[in-house]
């Protein structure tokens, strides 16, 4: 599969049920149907689907105060992981962010997310600190990764 044939576009609510099954499918605590939907109606949040076709493959989450926005939740379906569509995905949001105005992306990862911490890495996120006991089922610590936008990186794939 090619990048091209991935296509980056906001979430609407034809997305949501994919979405959500994404999540149940991802995460052990999934965000429901819902709740996903209630963020299509919130002016402080933006979300992102990776479509291939009118199949849902990926997605990202944000949500902005001010000039900080936090990354909450980043998906790559099990079968379409290591192409590049959740760096894609990444990106796309951090160029969409900083055009309006923010200028710092924060998120939380489990201690035990190799994946995702080697994402974050790589998209120059730096660890900055640690929230004990964030996650539940099962029971973990949260790093915390911190990127400055628009320094080297989300727009180069270096
Ligand atoms: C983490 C996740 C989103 C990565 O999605 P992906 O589309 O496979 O990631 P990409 O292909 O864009 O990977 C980009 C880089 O991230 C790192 N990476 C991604 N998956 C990795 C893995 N399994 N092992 C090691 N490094 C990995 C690599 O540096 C990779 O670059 P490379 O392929 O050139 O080596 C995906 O594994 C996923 O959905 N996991 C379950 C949900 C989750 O944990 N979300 C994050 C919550 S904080």
């Amino acid at each position: 599969m090619k990048q091209s044939e991935i296509q980056i576009v906001p979430m609407q609510q034809i997305h949501v049920p994919q979405v959500a099954e994404l999540e149940c499918q991802c995460f052990s605590d999934p965000w429901p149907e819902e709740i996903l939907a209630g963020e299509l109606k919130n002016p402080l949040s933006l979300w992102l689907v990776a479509l291939q076709g009118q199949k849902v493959v990926g997605y990202i989450g944000s949500q902005s105060v001010m000039d900080e926005a936090d990354m909450m939740n980043l998906a790559v379906h099990p079968d379409f992981r290591r192409l590049g569509i959740a760096a894609h995905l990444a990106r796309t949001l951090m160029v969409q962010l900083l055009q309006g105005g923010v200028k710092t992306l924060c998120l939380e990862v489990r201690v035990s997310n190799a994946s995702a911490i080697a994402l974050y890495q790589k998209l120059g996120f730096t660890e900055v600190g640690r929230r004990p006991r964030y996650y539940f089922h099962p029971t973990e610590d949260a790093l915390i990764f911190k990127k400055k936008l628009g320094e080297a990186d989300e727009n180069t794939g270096n």
